[in-house]
């Protein structure tokens, strides 16, 4: 995936990004883009978690398992979970010009 990700209209990344640092992220999304952009578009879907900025909504077991998360990927591999802001910032590095969340 860093070095090709085939054609596709529809690239789904389950449990990808947050093993990467925001570098390592950013190449994988460009390889995704190329990939959709070569089927004149589609969609690159990712399913990882949001960090919440405002946990004050989030109930305790949600937060404490947005912090486990968190711990492992810093501990075992070289990646993170991510705020909204952070995946805009690799959204938008990555060439996109826009996303839902
Ligand atoms: C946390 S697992 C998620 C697997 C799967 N998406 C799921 O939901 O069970 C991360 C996956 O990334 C794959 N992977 C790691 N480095 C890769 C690379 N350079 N190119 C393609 N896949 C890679 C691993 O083999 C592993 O299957």
């Amino acid at each position: 995936m860093f070095e090709k990700i085939p054609p596709a209209s529809a690239i789904f990344l389950k449990w990808i990004l947050h093993d990467w640092s925001d570098e390592e992220s950013v190449k994988i999304l460009k390889k995704g883009r190329e990939a959709i952009l070569s089927q004149k578009g589609g969609k690159v879907i990712i399913l990882d978690i949001n960090v919440s900025a405002d946990n004050k909504k989030m109930d305790k077991k949600s937060i404490e398992t947005q912090l486990m998360w968190d711990m492992l990927m810093m501990v075992h591999l070289n990646g993170k979970e991510r705020s909204e802001a952070e995946w805009e910032k690799l959204f938008l590095t990555a060439g996109f010009s826009h996303y839902i969340i």
